[in-house]
């Protein structure tokens, strides 16, 4: 590599850089094109004439010997619509004639931001990977641009490492991961917002002329915005139409530009959040963006998410590509709130074990001086007042009572009111003599900071080491505020945007490695920090502190479209429900969470034997057929937005040898009975045996049928009534 770059360095032609041999790639001339398949996918980019790097064709697979021919780029057609400008550049430097959103701006020591990137070199790894080297026209800063398509899935991971081989710093302002090109057409943009019990509103809207911005300004993924899109063509739908998506694996702030040109192309660009973002790169340092991960269906929305979920299953899970089914857990949060101690804890404990709970998680309260929100975080020790004898009697009898034993955390926060605040002040993200907001009453630690890092991790170490425990509730309750790095010198302190982020992931990763069997859910105050960084390292999220069940039916339904059901904890909990005073029976909150990973939340103490006996009979069942509800392919077969009266979801397993049929009505009206669910994705000739999970269908339904006959004829359900659940299962014969 050096070797190659060193050669470079000097080259002030474009054209002598890009008439180099390639390694991969087929070329005409001194064009190179390259093209990656994958799945129903191909993905083709190449070298114009002037030496930019230029998105050819994404879309339905072509034929192996399909020639693509070499890119050319735009025509100007007049002096306000400039040929860079309209070019559908893979990556293209803010220098020349860029209006449009730029993949890197950067400003060199002399003032110069001129930054025109050209073709370099390629180097192929396999049939599936490529790195392609761009290089300014004149100056030697140097970016690898890697791309490397899934061979089932056929989406592509994309990302870049810029370097600077200058003799003097150059300051980032933008760096993007990639940016993916669509012709001109008419699309429809999908993405996912939310606010805090409110995440996972799934939105919808045409593209049109101008940038749409999804973004995260938090210094963390936020719930306001996901880090997901989709995009489809012309009248695309659940089930068909040319479906393009996308999700950038970042969990620190970031922003994805979707932008129509004036052309009507329509280029998405992600990575970095370039607002308020400054990287300075030394000689001889380099910057490496996040992963972009983009793909392309002609299965709509629904192939999108199943593409994209199974895709998240296999190969970005900590536990890829075989995830362990999740356990059942009671959490003990709601029933307790702070006031946990050993024998509250304990007699919960067996309650939960009746039920057939596989794990027990004690939730906040359980250290330091935390008896509200208003101190103690920061101080990972045991408070002794309530846990006299450390842990250890409780996990003991939680693990006598056949349960693992998980624990919540909070270790990038502090509280003022803690030991670690009146030790540290200066650790927080702050600007000094400027106020410091509280929110939640607590401040952010400056995870960025080498010393703050050690000590987060090794206190989790230590919590690890000392305590059998299998499960971290990892929780990040606020946003940042006043993101200052006052050890650093001014035109370095930015770099928290990244290093913030990257010792998360580190910490994350070391704790795994050192404790193999620990398993970590990601939750920021329900579901403010999803995204496919974060999923690299924890096993599960938290989707939301709203545990109602007609609003879960809504976000379990956007969430699926970016995230597997294997992710998606979901918390049966009391009724009339704390946050909306909705009443609702045990068999339709635990159908819901059923839909996901089942769990308990409530208080145990005031459930019936009722209750216990209806959740008991539903978590045995839950477990049979756990495997094809978390792990299968998922069809949203009615939709619970825009005011439905009914949803429906239906999971295949990959084998197609079950499927589980989840139906829900809201509050029926004018008498209706539920529509009859046409299934999909079963195999049709084979004989699919009936069997009720909880309900009953409507009079006539056979007991056993084809696939054919489920899919064509489909499904009666009898359900009727206000907040109403039942659910099938359907057994290869
Ligand atoms: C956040 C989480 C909750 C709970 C509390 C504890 O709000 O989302 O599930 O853990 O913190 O303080």
């Amino acid at each position: 590599m050096g070797v190659a770059f060193a050669s470079l360095l000097g080259s002030g032609a474009a054209a002598a850089a890009y008439g180099q041999t390639p390694n991969a790639g087929s070329h005409v001339g001194s064009q190179p094109v390259f093209r990656l398949d994958g799945g129903n996918t191909t993905y083709a980019f190449g070298v114009n004439e002037r030496g930019e790097l230029q998105q050819l064709y994404w879309g339905g697979r072509l034929g192996e010997h399909d020639v693509i021919d070499p890119a050319k780029s735009e025509d100007v057609l007049s002096g306000f619509d400039s040929s860079y400008n309209n070019t559908p550049q893979e990556y293209a430097g803010w220098g020349a004639e860029l209006y449009l959103e730029p993949a890197l701006k950067v400003t060199f020591a002399d003032g110069n931001r001129d930054l025109v990137l050209h073709y370099a070199s390629s180097s192929k790894h396999d049939d599936n990977s490529i790195d392609v080297v761009v290089k300014d026209i004149s100056r030697a800063v140097i970016v690898t641009l890697h791309y490397n398509i899934d061979p089932e899935s056929g989406i592509v991971a994309r990302s870049a490492t810029i370097e600077n081989h200058e003799p003097n710093p150059i300051m980032i302002e933008q760096a993007a991961a990639a940016a993916f090109s669509l012709p001109a057409a008419h699309y429809t943009l999908s993405y996912l917002s939310g606010r805090w019990a409110g995440e996972w509103t799934l939105n919808e809207e045409a593209i049109h002329q101008g940038q749409r911005v999804l973004e995260s300004r938090r210094g963390s993924t936020g719930v306001q915005l996901n880090p997901w899109f989709a995009i489809g063509k012309g009248n695309a739908g659940e089930e068909q139409g040319e479906t393009w998506f996308g999700a950038l694996a970042w969990s620190g702030s970031w922003r994805i530009t979707v932008e129509q040109d004036s052309l009507d192309k329509v280029r998405v660009t992600g990575g970095f959040n370039p607002f308020d973002f400054g990287y300075l790169l030394e000689p001889g340092e380099k910057l490496e963006s996040p992963v972009f991960y983009a793909g392309y269906t002609d299965h709509g929305m629904g192939g999108a998410s199943r593409l994209l979920n199974r895709f998240t299953l296999t190969h970005i899970l900590p536990q890829a590509p075989s995830p362990k089914l999740r356990p059942v857990i009671y959490n003990s949060w709601e029933a307790t709130q702070w006031n946990v101690s050993e024998a509250v804890e304990g007699a919960l404990a067996e309650k939960a074990a009746a039920l057939g709970v596989d794990r027990f998680v004690m939730d906040d309260g359980w250290f330091g001086q935390r008896k509200s929100d208003h101190a103690g975080l920061g101080d990972w020790y045991v408070n002794k007042e309530k846990f006299p004898n450390g842990l250890k009697p409780l996990i003991d009898k939680v693990h006598s009572l056949n349960m693992d034993f998980g624990l919540w955390v909070e270790p990038e926060m502090v509280n003022p009111d803690s030991d670690l605040y009146r030790n540290h002040p200066d650790w927080v993200l702050n600007f000094p003599g400027r106020p410091r907001s509280e929110d939640r009453n607590q401040l952010v630690l400056n995870l960025a900071r080498p010393d703050v890092r050690k000590y987060v991790f090794d206190a989790m170490d230590k919590l690890l080491t000392e305590n059998d425990i299998a499960f971290l509730k990892w929780d990040y309750n606020r946003n940042w505020s006043e993101p200052g790095w006052d050890q650093l010198p001014a035109n370095e302190q930015k770099k928290v945007y990244v290093e913030f982020t990257r010792n998360l992931y580190s910490i994350l990763a070391e704790l795994r490695a050192k404790h193999p069997g620990v398993e970590i859910e990601s939750c920021s105050g329900g579901g403010g920090r999803v995204d496919l960084g974060i999923l690299h390292y924890t096993d599960e999220v938290w989707p939301s502190d709203n545990t109602d069940p007609l609003d879960r039916l809504t976000q379990q339904d956007g969430f699926t479209h970016a995230y597997p059901v294997q992710t998606m904890a979901a918390w049966v909990t009391d009724s009339p429900h704390w946050l909306n005073s909705r009443t609702s029976l045990m068999t339709y909150r635990m159908l819901v969470s059923m839909q996901g990973v089942l769990g308990i939340g409530g208080n145990l103490n005031n459930w019936t034997n009722e209750d216990m006996a209806i959740a008991r009979r539903l978590v045995a069942a839950y477990h049979q057929v756990q495997k094809t509800v978390t792990q299968g392919d998922l069809y949203r077969l009615i939709s619970p937005t825009n005011g439905s009266e009914f949803s429906a979801t239906e999971t295949v397993s990959p084998d197609k040898s079950q499927a589980v049929f989840f139906a829900f009505v809201h509050s029926t009206q004018e008498g209706r009975s539920f529509p009859r669910s046409q299934l999909l994705g079963l195999d049709p000739k084979a004989i699919y045996a009936l069997g009720s999970i909880e309900g009953k269908a409507a009079e006539g339904t056979p007991t056993e049928a084809s696939g054919a006959w489920w899919m064509n004829h489909g499904i009666e359900v009898a359900l009727q009534g206000d907040f109403q659940g039942a659910a099938f299962r359907l057994d290869r014969k």
